[in-house]
């Protein structure tokens, strides 16, 4: 039997939701699949030279991968002509989105890893501002309809590589001064006495053990990821993220809503980029409906 395994990072459960709809399709082929959720730990990392295909599932973050996939990349041993692919989510479908993993890449090939495939799927933001729910769940369904078709190509080892911007090495290398700063900001979190519960969840959920509570009192450490899962997670919308406040978002999406149509939020805001998003999914969508209809047919 063929196997897989995912290395994933998720910061709120988006990326993560991809991941395991790959997982079931590669299952459902017959390909034994395991998702390894990163964390600061890479002592315990599974030996990619082990399985047949190899993945890296991340959230988009400042158009490049988060610290703790780089920081994977780097612990990974080398494995000449060794193939893989990677699955990705951010909350808008802007081509820039494509020099993400530019970084990644780079490590990789360093080591003899080729990459064969990679595949975007818009998902509901964690930062920036909330989707509403209704578009929330038009980008749940289309990824639901998606991953399967995607990780059956992934399966043939079909290419699928995302097409560059002008510059977009360049871009990325400026924009990972996220990764430094997010660790400096990350030290000036703050937490809202008046409405902490004192559930201690964001503690719990931190990947990288960031935030340690100790006799009542909040310390944070400068191995922030800026995940946005403490504040994400929050019960009581308590956890100020300092510089990045403004853009929190609080709480879970109802990835379910059978309501009335609602207006998008912030309808103008890439909106372009958005129905192009959704037309080239609903085609590949009714593309594969199509063959498996010819085929029972
Ligand atoms: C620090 C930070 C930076 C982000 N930067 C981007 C970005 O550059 N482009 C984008 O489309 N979404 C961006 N997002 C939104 C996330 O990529 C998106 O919500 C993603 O689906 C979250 O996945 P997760 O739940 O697996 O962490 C950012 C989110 C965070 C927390």
């Amino acid at each position: 039997m063929k196997s897989a395994i995912i290395y994933l990072f998720s910061g709120t459960g988006n990326t993560e939701k991809i991941a395991r709809l790959y997982k079931d399709a590669f299952e459902q082929n017959v390909v034994s699949a395991t998702i390894f959720s990163l964390t600061s730990d890479m002592a315990n990392v599974p030996d990619p030279r082990r399985y047949d295909y190899v993945g890296f599932a991340y959230p988009i973050h400042a158009f490049n991968a988060p610290k703790i996939v780089l920081d994977l990349a780097r612990a990974l041993p080398k494995a000449e002509g060794k193939e893989y692919f990677v699955i990705k989510s951010s909350g808008e479908p802007l081509k820039i989105n494509n020099i993400s993993s530019c970084k990644l890449r780079g490590i990789l090939k360093k080591k003899g890893y080729n990459q064969f495939a990679e595949y975007h799927y818009v998902m509901p933001y964690n930062m920036i501002f909330r989707h509403n729910d209704d578009t929330a769940t038009r980008m749940w369904k289309a990824a639901k309809a998606l991953a399967p078709i995607e990780a059956a190509e992934v399966l043939r080892h079909t290419s699928h590589m995302l097409k560059g911007v002008p510059f977009g090495r360049f871009i990325a290398w400026i924009l990972r001064i996220e990764h430094p700063a997010m660790r400096v900001n990350g030290r000036l979190f703050k937490v809202d006495k008046d409405k902490c519960i004192n559930c201690g969840a964001c503690a719990k959920n931190c990947p990288v053990g960031n935030i340690k509570i100790e006799g009542g009192k909040f310390k944070f450490g400068g191995d922030c990821l800026m995940c946005a899962r403490c504040s994400f997670g929050c019960p009581t919308d308590a956890f100020d993220i300092a510089l990045l406040n403004g853009w929190r978002i609080n709480g879970k999406y109802n990835l379910a809503y059978d309501g009335e149509p609602e207006p998008p939020k912030h309808g103008w805001y890439c909106k372009k980029a958005y129905a192009r998003y959704f037309a080239r999914a609903d085609k590949k969508i009714a593309e594969k409906a199509a063959v498996c209809d010819k085929k029972e047919g």
